[in-house]
């Protein structure tokens, strides 16, 4: 009987151990499989689709502050401040972002359209920036330019966009984040630097000039 028990006994901690074994090897598992979601969630939420994520979603606050604001101040205010983001977003993309995309996808059809809207995003800038709220157009252009990067957003945001587009061609996007962090903060610690980048002279013919040329060579 003992002989009969013993054995019982020995396999029922013998299964616990294994049990506990499996179970600890399942645990480390899981946390390893955690630890390196949780990585990969935590590089997502600082790299760069989630720093020009963060950019439209400051950009379409202030675009609803415009449409509730009633006085002028508020207004041209608010405007400055949506003009001066819009130029930083603009300049950070075809610097660092556009570039890196177009050379790690070659979709010229994605890319070449958000170049062409931000073209004419800067037109209708440079017409708010040297207008002001006593100009009978100034809401509207305010209005137009709203709905213009709402749909340049959604085009860089939806599902098949290049944003989702950019996530799965391996390209580095922490060190672009990085990069992009860098050249924002440059560029608003420096007056002169905002002053000069993403006007309309640049609309156009810079870009556009430049991509057909290194795209001819
Ligand atoms: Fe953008
Ligand atoms: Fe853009």
């Amino acid at each position: 009987m003992a002989a009969k028990t013993r054995p019982t006994t020995r396999t029922k901690t013998s299964a616990r151990r294994t049990r506990s074994s499996t179970g600890a090897k399942s645990a480390r598992a899981k946390s390893t499989r955690g630890s390196s979601t949780r990585r990969r969630a935590s590089q997502a939420r600082n790299d760069a689709i989630a720093l020009l994520k963060a950019d439209h979603r400051e950009v379409e606050g202030l675009f609803q502050q415009f449409e509730k604001a009633r006085t002028s101040d508020r207004k041209r205010d608010l405007a400055t401040k949506v003009c001066d983001a819009l130029r930083v977003h603009a300049q950070i993309e075809e610097e660092i972002f556009y570039p890196a995309f177009y050379e790690a996808t070659g979709d010229d059809e994605i890319h070449h359209e958000a170049i062409v809207e931000h073209d004419g995003a800067k037109k209708l800038i440079a017409e708010i920036e040297s207008s002001g709220p006593d100009d009978e157009y100034y809401d509207a252009r305010v209005t137009v330019l709203s709905e213009m990067i709402k749909h340049h957003v959604k085009e860089e945001e939806q599902r098949d966009g290049m944003f989702a587009k950019a996530r799965s061609s391996g390209m580095d996007l922490v060190t672009l984040g990085e990069r992009l962090a860098e050249r924002k903060a440059e560029i608003e610690s420096s007056p002169e630097l905002l002053k000069s980048i993403g006007r309309a002279k640049d609309a156009g013919k810079g870009l556009i000039a430049r991509l057909t040329s290194s795209t001819e060579h």
